[in-house]
């Protein structure tokens, strides 16, 4: 499926219009942003490694009755997705505490969170991706209380697939975040699964495996990508 014209470029993806308006190509890039854009890399093979991790995480969900928007892998770093219509909104899974709400609520990092947390973030880069709640959403149009249910239940499907598949593979799923769409009216899972969007710690040591290498100069990026690839049996070239 040819690329025709860019729709979106985010910080490490960028999504293509194909000839088939269904349908969307895309790219992961070997860019790589945090603390929002305000430290940024590119790194070769980062793009390879989070769209193979994709596809194997994307695969397991619809093997788990979860509807998703992935198609097939094109390519090395090209995946053909449905086009879904997105909310503006963001869920978070906790696990463990980490990360915002360890600053936010002052609760130990790498707490057991049972049941896990649930929250909402505002998609908005301008505004930083703020905390919201179920009124915002249904106030303010960016999601119906019907469909923040449904998202919700999702959310927790994945986790159920998920933090097993993970904790096989001698890690601990910490944090995640998701997105969803609607296609042809069904709310359907869409953006990406990398080591991008979540948090995993190795399950003896609780070495990080994640997007915090970068954020806080532990190591070789893409190597800790690599690990958590080939731990879940992604083989990469
Ligand atoms: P969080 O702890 O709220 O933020 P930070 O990673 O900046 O400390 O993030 C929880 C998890 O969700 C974490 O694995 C990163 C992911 N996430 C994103 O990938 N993008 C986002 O915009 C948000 C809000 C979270």
């Amino acid at each position: 499926m040819d690329k025709l014209k860019a729709l979106y470029e985010g910080k490490a993806k960028t999504a293509w219009e194909t000839a088939d308006p269904n349908y969307v190509v895309m790219e992961f890039r070997n860019d790589t942003s945090a603390f929002d854009g305000g430290k940024t890399a590119s790194l070769a093979r980062k793009g390879l490694v989070n769209s193979a991790v994709d596809e194997h995480v994307m695969t397991a969900l619809s093997a788990a009755g979860i509807e998703t928007h992935f198609e097939r892998r094109i390519d090395a770093n090209n995946v053909l997705v449905k086009r879904l219509q997105m909310l503006p909104v963001e869920c978070v899974v906790r696990n463990r505490a980490s990360g915002s709400i360890v600053r936010r609520l002052g609760v130990e990092d790498g707490a057991t969170l049972a049941p896990p947390v649930f929250e909402l973030f505002l998609k908005n880069d301008e505004l930083h991706d703020p905390m919201i709640n179920a009124s915002h959403c249904v106030t303010f149009g960016w999601a119906s209380a019907e469909q923040l249910a449904e998202m919700e239940a999702l959310t927790l499907q994945v986790n159920a697939v998920l933090a097993p598949m993970f904790l096989a593979a001698g890690m601990i799923l910490v944090d995640y975040k998701l997105e969803f769409g609607l296609f042809e009216g069904r709310m359907v899972l869409g953006d990406e699964f990398s080591p991008d969007g979540c948090r995993l710690w190795d399950a003896t040591t609780l070495r990080k495996l994640d997007k915090d290498v970068f954020r806080q100069d532990l190591g070789d990026l893409v190597e800790s990508y690599q690990e958590v690839a080939t731990r879940l049996g992604v083989v990469l070239p």
